[in-house]
């Protein structure tokens, strides 16, 4: 008997005790709610498409709309959650689309409007997002409005742009990114100069005129009823600049977005645009730049001022681009300094390549064929495993590398061109200038996606338009498919683990021996979710103690690596060893 009572009052014990935890689970789930703003665009991977460069479906040499289409399946397979594509509207293609002379029509060589409607049905049908570029610091000069503007001063398209009238004598020194002869040139027929940030090309639109930010937004309204879902805005923090044009300091272009935009009229820009398209479509906008201060950036950002949603900074892709690499400390103290600055309101995107710089694993890993997977594994882990959405560029989910370019004659692009014009006419060590373009120069991460071994890394049955890196041969989709230790099935493995866990999106981050030389370590938290990410970020094995972290109960996520030794508090790693550790 007295068993039986005993028994019953056992059971009676854990149905309470069931009944209680029931109820505090809730709560938890419901205080981490309430904690957590989750949106989309905050979740998941972005993957970034040069849709020149990604599949050649007509055998011109360019990518185009339907070799992408073919590739979806390709895409979904990497488990990201949206694709952003760089332009592909109708452009002379003087800065390969980020010159357009047509926001609402595309550039035949990516295909028709059919096609891109086929292409976005196929993300659609997949639930990957599209995020399109909006180039509209700018346009091109072949656009419509600059050709009607710059005809004479009465054209009702001549406010569109900025104008320094020549009665008031020369304009006062404006520098250009692209142009060695300065960001000003002169109309005949309105006897006035026209501003450029950019190529002399690339005009910049005045978005004081009313008229000019209706039509923009109208451009984007047409594109979000089409489909899309985000948008990343090209250069925004120039369209709002001192009209007065006063002279600048010398030496001022070093901090150029202070001197050549920002201005406080941005923020009414971006909220009337907030008003206008982002809210009513349900749409999202990244901003390229996030100022150069936290305050700049929070108040492009911060969910309360409803303007934009995430923005992207420069700080870590600056520190590589120089052949003398980065500090590891210094790499860390900018990602640490960033996300605390963002720990409780406003977003940042995480990202350390795109088509502005060149390759990843070249930059921050180390791209010798030793190293190159291993590297761009830990790399691509710790892209994954910040707070922040990552973007990823296509062809660094393989570890493609640079592209070998020691001569100025090879290279096509604008920026690269202007720049060696620029340090000719200052006289600087051409020799020197090479090395350095050589690596840091965003064509190198242009080149075809290798998708296989076969002639032209089955990018085109055509000429490329880019000559393919030679180790196309070694480093291509098909070859990494059927490994399951390639640089490609570890990045799957992260996009999953990181979309299975909230914790790697939402949770806190916390630097752990922000001072060790080799190793980043850190940690997450969400509620009682807690996950290490141990990174050696070098060609040598590392070892660390952690005594709070390491203990018994560690769970492996992710490991680049067969093993990870860990004795006591402990452990050790082998050459651009990542794991990421469940703990409690
Ligand atoms: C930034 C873009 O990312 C870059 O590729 C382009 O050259 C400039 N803006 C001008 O649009
Ligand atoms: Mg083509």
């Amino acid at each position: 008997m007295i068993k039986r009572y005993l028994r019953l009052d056992f059971i009676v014990t854990i149905i309470l005790l069931t009944i209680l935890s029931c109820k505090n689970q809730p709560k938890e789930e419901v205080d981490l709610a309430s904690k957590i703003d989750r949106q989309w665009w905050k979740e998941g991977t972005l993957y970034q498409i040069y849709p020149q460069s990604f599949k050649d479906s007509d055998g011109d040499g360019f990518g185009d709309f339907k070799g992408i289409i073919e590739e979806l399946d390709y895409i979904e397979s990497l488990g990201i959650s949206s694709v952003w594509m760089n332009p592909f509207f109708k452009s002379p293609l003087v800065d390969n689309g980020y010159d357009v002379s047509d926001y609402r029509a595309i550039h035949p060589r990516y295909g028709t409007m059919e096609d891109f409607e086929e292409m976005l049905k196929g993300f659609q049908d997949r639930e990957i997002k599209f995020v399109l570029d909006v180039v509209v610091n700018h346009s091109s000069d072949q656009h419509e409005w600059f050709q009607e503007a710059k005809s004479s001063r009465e054209n009702k398209y001549y406010n569109y742009y900025h104008w320094w009238p020549a009665e008031k004598g020369k304009p006062p020194y404006r520098h250009s990114l692209f142009d060695p002869d300065g960001g000003w040139d002169y109309v005949e027929a309105v006897d006035a100069y026209y501003l450029h940030t950019f190529a002399e090309e690339q005009p910049d639109l005045n978005w004081e005129n009313p008229k000019l930010r209706q039509e923009v937004y109208d451009i984007m309204k047409y594109w979000a009823e089409m489909g899309v879902d985000g948008f990343r805005m090209d250069a925004f923090q120039f369209a709002s600049k001192d009209t007065t044009f006063p002279e600048f300091p010398d030496g001022h272009e070093k901090d150029f977005i202070k001197w050549y935009g920002l201005r406080p009229q941005l923020h009414d820009y971006l909220k009337e645009m907030y008003k206008e398209v982002i809210e009513p479509y349900n749409v999202f906008a990244v901003a390229e730049g996030a100022g150069s201060t936290f305050k700049d950036a929070h108040d492009l950002v911060d969910s309360d001022r409803k303007e934009l949603q995430v923005a992207y900074h420069f700080e870590t892709v600056d520190m590589s681009r120089t052949t003398d690499g980065y500090e590891l400390s210094q790499f860390k103290d900018v990602f640490s300094r960033w996300d605390d600055a963002f720990a409780e309101n406003g977003w940042l995107a995480i990202f350390l390549s795109n088509h502005d710089n060149s390759r990843l694993v070249n930059r921050f890993g180390n791209a010798s064929p030793e190293f190159r997977t291993v590297s761009t594994q830990m790399l691509n882990t710790f892209l994954l495993s910040m707070r922040g959405t990552p973007y990823t560029y296509y062809g660094d989910e393989l570890g493609m590398t640079n592209i070998d370019m020691p001569t100025i004659e090879e290279y096509v692009d604008i920026s690269a061109i202007g720049d060696y014009k620029m340090a000719s006419a200052k006289g600087k060590d051409v020799d020197e200038f090479m090395k350095q373009l050589n690596y840091a120069s965003r064509e190198n991460a242009r080149t075809p996606m290798q998708w296989d071994d076969s002639v032209n890394a089955g990018f085109t049955k055509g000429t490329p338009w880019k000559r393919l890196n030679p180790n196309y041969i070694q480093i291509n989709v098909a070859k990494q498919n059927s490994n399951p230790n390639s640089a490609l099935n570890h990045f799957r493995r992260m996009t999953k683990l990181r979309k299975d866990n909230l914790v790697l999106v939402y949770g806190d981050y916390e630097i752990l021996q922000k001072e060790h030389p080799s190793v980043y370590a850190f940690k997450r938290t969400l509620g009682n979710d807690k996950m290490l990410v141990l990174l050696n970020f070098s060609d040598e094995n590392s070892t660390i103690s952690l005594t709070e972290e390491l203990g018994n109960s560690n769970e492996t996520l992710i490991n680049n690596y067969e093993e990870l030794i860990i004795e006591g508090n402990e452990a050790s790693l082998l050459p651009y060893q990542a794991v990421i550790l469940k703990i409690e």
